[in-house]
């Protein structure tokens, strides 16, 4: 009895260890698999989440910019373009007017287009939280217009004058990259205000083609484009809202550093409410601005507008 027991015993251990070998083998095996499909990958994701960082980084800095360089649109700062606010925006009855200035050439600026699905939401919350304070301080960026400004084929700084049939060339070379681009699944990272008053989105990518990817591939298609773009090749941001000036005189008597904090908290309301927002950007547009800014102070301007056709290549 005993000895049929202490066999039973021994095979019983026996097939435990056998069974625990094989459950080790298994899971050994399968992620030395997972390791091996990731390093054939490895190129492509790499890339991708360096791009993501690369923004991550540039983020910060934007948002730390109010801090290091104070409100310098409450002393007449200058816009990303080098224009100062009061050079753009007046004051006509009663309500803040932007100041059109020819563009001579006019720029030609490719932009990722937002639609108006998610573009009036977000204009929504920006008014609701900034209208109280800044009455007529404040230019919102015309929510039918809300864009990423990705290219430019001409721009104020070097500008690249051409003819009409170049202009049609052009479009048509966009029009090919619009075609093989995938929609972009985008999410909102963060808002900042700049020291120049720019209320601005700061997006990540989900899925899609990486802004770094559409600006090579813009590129190579207009190749008489300024060498020196107006932004880094990773930022992926759309205009909110133009800051004018101070908050109103009657909602508090701010001391110069609450100031800052103040505008620091409004950012932080609207940071709760759209942080996470994601959206589908699906359309790309080759706009002739006529206007200085034509596309963020509604000026004149021609948009040839071409959806995304995710075409292989
Ligand atoms: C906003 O843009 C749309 C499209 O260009 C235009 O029809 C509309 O008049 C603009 N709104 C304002 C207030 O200018």
């Amino acid at each position: 009895m005993a000895r049929v027991s202490s066999n039973w015993w021994k095979w019983n251990h026996t097939k435990t260890v056998l069974l625990l070998w094989l459950i080790s083998a298994t899971v050994f095996y399968t992620l030395f698999k997972m390791a091996l499909r990731n390093a054939d990958h490895s190129s492509s994701s790499d890339s991708s989440v360096s791009y993501a960082e690369q923004r991550s980084k540039l983020y910060d800095n934007m948002a730390r910019d109010l801090d290091e360089h104070g409100a310098l649109f409450l002393k007449g700062g200058e816009t990303s373009q080098s224009l100062s606010i009061s050079d753009i925006f007046t004051i006509k009855d009663g309500s803040v007017a932007p100041v059109l200035k020819a563009a001579n050439p006019p720029v030609r600026a490719n932009v990722l287009y937002l639609g108006t699905e998610y573009s009036q939401p977000i204009s929504e919350a920006v008014r609701q939280i900034f209208n109280p304070y800044f009455d007529k301080a404040i230019w919102f960026q015309n929510s039918s217009l809300y864009h990423f400004s990705m290219f430019h084929a001409s721009h104020h700084i070097v500008p690249v004058p051409a003819t009409e049939n170049e202009k049609e060339v052009e479009a048509n070379a966009v029009s090919m990259v619009a075609k093989e681009l995938c929609p972009l699944r985008i999410v909102l990272d963060r808002v900042v205000l700049t020291s120049t008053g720019v209320l601005l989105g700061c997006w990540q990518v989900i899925s899609g083609p990486d802004p770094v990817t559409i600006r090579s591939k813009l590129r190579t298609a207009l190749p008489h484009a300024p060498e020196k773009q107006l932004y880094d090749a990773a930022i992926l941001h759309t205009s909110f809202a133009r800051l004018l000036g101070r908050p109103k005189a009657s909602t508090m008597e701010l001391r110069k550093s609450d100031e800052i904090q103040f505008f620091h908290e409004l950012v932080a309301r609207l940071n709760n409410q759209l942080h996470g927002f994601k959206a589908v950007v699906s359309e790309l547009w080759y706009v002739e601005e006529y206007d200085v800014l034509a596309l963020a102070l509604n000026g004149r301007m021609k948009a040839h507008r071409f959806q995304h056709g995710c075409k292989k290549t």
